[in-house]
C-alpha cells in the first residue's frame, strides 16, 4: 500500500496502518488552528493577531504546505510586530510531537518552543534567512518519549522584526509513529545520455531545485516535485549536457520522498503517446506539450518559418520559472514545438519580449553574410533589466555578453517590442514603464540592438486617459488599405489600443484609447515582425486563457488574426479577422441553401454534427430580428435591433455593415473565437463542449433574417493531420 506522507499526521492515516502497528494508539490532535480564534491559546503582542490567519495575509508571498484553511501566520500586519502565543498545559501522551512550520529563520527570536516544567527542552524555527524563499510550511517533529506523562506547554515567539521576521505554524499533533524527517538539500546525480530528465510533478506547493552540471549551479526552479504519484511527467531537457554530470537538488524533502527516485532519463517524453489526443488539448490552438504558456514572445518570420516563442513554466500547470518556449510553423497553423530557448539566469526569469531580423547586421552579430535573428527580452530579476540574445539558424540562441542593454529604470518596467524605424534609419524599442506611480510607454532608439536612448515618453492619450499597460506593441498600418494613409497604432496587453503619428522618437495619439477585443480571457497579444513585403499583413497572436484542469499542459494560443485599419464613422479602427491559412484545416463543408429563417423554420444544421467547427454566416435581419446559432452548446445571438452580439452570455457592439451582419464562428475543444461585423467585434471566448456535445444550429426568435451565406466546415486537428 502507498500512503502519502501527507496524511502521516492525521487521524486517517492512523485508522489506516492501525492494522499494522497494532501498539500504535490515535494521533492526540494539539491544534489545529482551523477556528476563528485561538480558544484556550493565549496570545500577547500583535503578531498573532485576533486568530488563526486563513492562509496568505496582505502583502506576503503565497503560504503553501499548511493543513485545512487555518494556521498560525505571525505576519499580521507585516513583518515588524512581535509577540506570543501559548497553548494551555497539556499531558505527554505520544512518543512524538509532529508539527508543521514554515517563515523566517532564527532560532532565538522566531521559535516553535516545548516547555517542560516552565524549561525549553525542544525547539524549532523556520528555514528562511535570505531575501526570497518560500512561504512553505514542511513537517517536522520531535521524541519527546522522554517527557512520557508530564505536563507541556507550547509556545510560538515572534520577536523578530524586518525581512523574514515571522513564523508559520500549523497542525500540532501527538502521534506514536515517528512523523518522516526532512532532508535538507536532497540529492542526486545523472550521467547524461539521453534527451531528457522525466520529472514526476505534483500540482499545487513547490520545492526550491537547483540544477548543477559537473558540479556548478546552472540554474534553480521552484518545482512541484511528487513526493509519491504525480499528476504529470515534466520533462526537462538536458540535452546540452550530454556526457556531464547532472546534480538535481532539492532544498527539503520529507525522508520517505520518492521525488528523486522516480525520475526518469528518457530519449522520450513520457506520456508522449498521448500528445496532442488529450481531451482537453486545443486541436487547432497552439498550446505547449507540457507545463503553462502565457503571452505570446518574440514573433518573427525568419527562414521561411513563423517563430512563437512564449512565456512558459516547463516545470508547472501555473505561473512561474518563466522560460521561452519556441514553436515554428510554416504555415502558421501547423506549429512544432522545438523546446525552450532562454532559461532563467542570473538577471532573473525570462519575461515577455520580442525579435526582429536584423538585415543589415547592424548589431554585429551576423555570420557569413547571414542576418542574425535577435530577441529583445526582459531579465525580472532585481532590479529587472532589457537583455537581447541572438542566432543565425532560429535554433540556437545565444545570450549577449554585454547584457543588459537597457538599465533598470523602475522594477515595473518590461515587456520591450522592438521594430525598424525606415525613415530614420534606426531600431525602436516601446517598453511598459510604471513610471511616477503611472503606465507609461518609454520609446527608445539604437543604430545596432545594442545601445539605446531614450527619445519620449508617452503617459496619456490624446485626451489625458490613463496609458496602456504592459506589453505594447507598435506598427504602421495603412487605413483601407491605401498605403498613403498610414496610421501608427501603440497597443496594450488588454488589446485596447491608440491610433496617431510617429516621428521616429515620439507618439501622438490622435483621439482617446479605443476597446480591442470584446471577449474574454485575451491578453498580452503581439504582431509579427518581418513579414514578407509581398505578403505585407500585421498578424497578431494572443495568449488565449484557456484553462484545462487534469491536464499536463494549461492555457494555450488564439489563432493567428489579420489586423487592419478601416474608417468607419467614428475615425479608423482596428478589425480583427482570422487569417486565411485556416482554410486549410477544412474536412468537410456543409453549404446551407440560402433562404429566409423565420421562428417557425426548422434548424437548418440539424445535419451537422462536429468536433471543430468553422461556421460562416452572412444575412440580413428583417424587422428587429433575433437569430441563435448554437455550437456544441455555447449560444451566439445577433440582436438586430440593439446591434449587440451575445456570446455566451457575454455581450459585445457588432454593428450591421450596409444592413448585413457577417459572422464567422470557431470552435475548439477549450474555446470559441467568434468575429462580427467585417472584424470591428472580435470575441474570444474560453468554452468547455461537452465532449459527447456536436450539435450545430441556427433559430430565429423573432421577426426573420435572410440567409446569403451559410456555410459549416467539420475541421481537421492542426496536430495530428498535414
Ligand atoms: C503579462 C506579463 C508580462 C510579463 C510576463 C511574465 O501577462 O505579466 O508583463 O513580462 O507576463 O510572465
Amino acid at each position: 500500500m502507498k500512503i502519502n506522507h501527507r496524511l502521516g499526521f492525521g487521524l486517517l492515516l492512523s485508522a489506516i496502518v492501525l492494522p499494522l502497528y497494532a501498539s500504535a494508539a490515535d494521533d492526540l490532535v494539539v491544534a489545529d488552528f482551523e477556528g476563528a480564534d485561538y480558544v484556550s491559546w493565549k496570545a500577547t503582542g500583535e503578531a498573532f493577531g485576533p486568530g488563526p490567519a486563513r492562509g496568505t495575509l496582505p502583502g506576503q508571498m503565497q503560504v503553501d504546505g499548511f493543513k485545512g484553511k487555518g494556521l498560525v501566520n505571525s505576519f499580521y500586519k507585516g513583518d515588524n510586530t512581535t509577540g506570543t502565543l501559548t497553548s494551555p498545559e497539556f499531558k505527554i501522551e505520544r512518543r512524538y510531537i509532529g508539527f508543521l512550520i514554515g517563515g523566517g529563520k532564527n532560532t532565538e527570536k522566531l521559535a516553535l518552543n516545548l516547555l517542560v516544567g516552565g524549561k525549553v527542552v525542544r525547539s524549532a524555527t523556520g528555514p528562511n534567512d535570505k531575501p526570497g524563499g518560500s512561504e512553505m510550511l514542511a513537517p517536522e517533529s520531535w521524541d519527546v518519549g522522554e517527557f512520557a506523562g508530564q505536563t507541556a506547554v507550547i509556545k510560538i515567539i515572534d520577536n523578530a522584526t524586518g525581512g523574514w521576521g515571522h513564523l508559520n505554524v500549523d497542525h500540532i499533533v501527538q502521534t506514536d509513529r515517528q512523523p518522516p524527517g526532512l532532508v535538507t538539500n536532497a540529492r542526486r546525480d545523472f550521467k547524461i545520455e539521453k534527451r531528457y530528465l522525466n520529472l514526476p510533478i505534483k500540482n499545487g506547493p513547490t520545492r526550491k531545485v537547483t540544477t548543477l552540471v559537473d558540479g556548478r549551479v546552472e540554474v534553480r526552479n521552484d518545482i512541484g516535485l511528487a513526493n509519491g504519484e504525480p499528476d504529470w511527467w515534466a520533462p526537462m531537457d538536458v540535452s546540452a549536457w550530454k556526457g556531464k554530470t547532472v546534480t538535481l537538488q532539492v532544498d527539503r524533502l520529507p525522508e520517505d520522498s520518492t521525488a528523486l527516485s522516480a525520475i526518469e532519463q528518457s530519449d522520450e517524453i513520457k506520456g508522449a503517446e498521448n500528445l496532442y489526443r488529450e481531451p482537453l488539448r486545443g486541436q487547432f490552438h497552439f498550446s505547449p506539450k507540457r507545463g503553462w504558456n502565457n503571452d505570446p514572445n518574440g514573433l518573427v518570420f525568419f527562414n521561411g518559418e513563423y517563430h512563437l516563442f512564449f512565456q512558459h513554466n516547463p516545470y508547472g500547470w501555473g505561473w512561474g520559472n518563466m522560460h521561452w518556449g519556441h514553436a515554428v510553423s510554416r504555415d502558421l497553423i501547423h506549429w512544432e514545438e522545438l523546446g525552450d530557448k532562454l532559461a532563467p539566469d542570473n538577471f532573473g526569469p525570462m519575461f515577455s519580449g520580442s525579435a526582429v531580423v536584423d538585415w543589415k547586421n547592424t548589431s554585429g552579430f551576423g555570420k557569413g553574410g547571414k542576418p542574425p535573428l535577435v530577441l529583445i527580452y526582459t531579465a525580472a530579476g532585481n532590479p529587472t533589466v532589457q537583455c537581447i540574445a541572438y542566432s543565425t539558424d532560429g535554433r540556437n540562441f545565444t545570450k549577449y555578453s554585454g547584457n543588459p542593454v537597457v538599465k533598470q529604470i523602475t522594477g515595473g518596467n518590461r515587456d520591450p517590442k522592438v521594430l525598424w524605424h525606415e525613415p530614420t534609419k534606426r531600431w525602436v524599442m516601446v517598453l511598459y514603464v510604471e513610471w511616477q506611480k503611472k503606465h507609461t510607454i518609454h520609446f527608445f532608439t539604437s543604430p545596432n540592438l545594442r545601445d539605446w536612448t531614450l527619445a519620449s515618453i508617452t503617459d496619456g492619450d490624446a485626451v489625458g486617459k490613463p496609458y496602456l499597460f504592459e506589453c505594447p506593441d507598435f506598427f504602421e498600418l495603412p487605413v483601407d488599405g491605401d498605403a498613403s494613409t498610414k496610421k501608427w497604432v501603440l497597443l496594450g496587453a488588454n488589446s485596447e489600443y491608440a491610433i496617431g503619428n510617429f516621428d521616429g522618437t515620439k507618439f501622438s495619439a490622435e483621439q482617446s484609447k479605443l476597446p480591442g477585443h470584446r471577449g474574454r480571457g485575451f491578453y498580452a497579444p503581439q504582431t509579427f515582425s518581418d513579414i514578407p513585403k509581398k505578403d505585407g499583413r500585421r498578424i497578431q497572436i494572443g495568449w488565449f486563457q484557456t484553462e484545462t484542469k487534469g491536464m499536463p499542459f494549461n492555457q494555450s494560443m488564439t489563432v493567428p488574426l489579420e489586423l487592419q485599419l478601416i474608417s468607419t464613422a467614428d475615425g479608423p479602427r482596428l478589425t480583427f479577422t482570422p487569417v486565411k491559412e485556416l482554410a486549410k484545416l477544412r474536412a468537410k463543408t456543409h453549404r446551407i441553401k440560402a433562404g429566409t429563417l423565420t421562428p417557425t423554420s426548422p434548424n437548418p444544421l440539424a445535419k451537422v454534427n462536429a468536433e471543430l467547427v468553422e461556421l460562416r454566416a452572412e444575412f440580413t435581419p428583417v424587422a428587429d430580428s433575433e437569430v441563435t446559432f448554437n455550437v456544441r452548446g455555447c449560444a451566439i445571438t445577433y440582436d438586430a435591433k440593439k446591434q449587440e452580439l451575445t456570446v455566451n452570455g457575454h455581450r459585445a457592439p457588432a454593428p450591421l455593415r450596409n444592413g448585413k451582419q457577417r459572422l464567422t464562428i470557431y470552435c475548439d475543444r477549450t474555446g470559441l473565437e467568434v468575429f462580427a461585423s467585417d472584424g470591428l467585434c472580435y470575441v474570444p471566448m474560453p468554452f468547455q463542449p461537452k465532449a459527447t456535445d456536436l450539435m450545430l444550429g441556427a433559430a430565429v426568435k423573432s421577426g426573420a433574417v435572410k440567409f446569403t451565406k451559410l456555410d459549416a466546415y467539420e475541421l481537421n486537428s492542426a496536430w495530428l493531420t498535414k
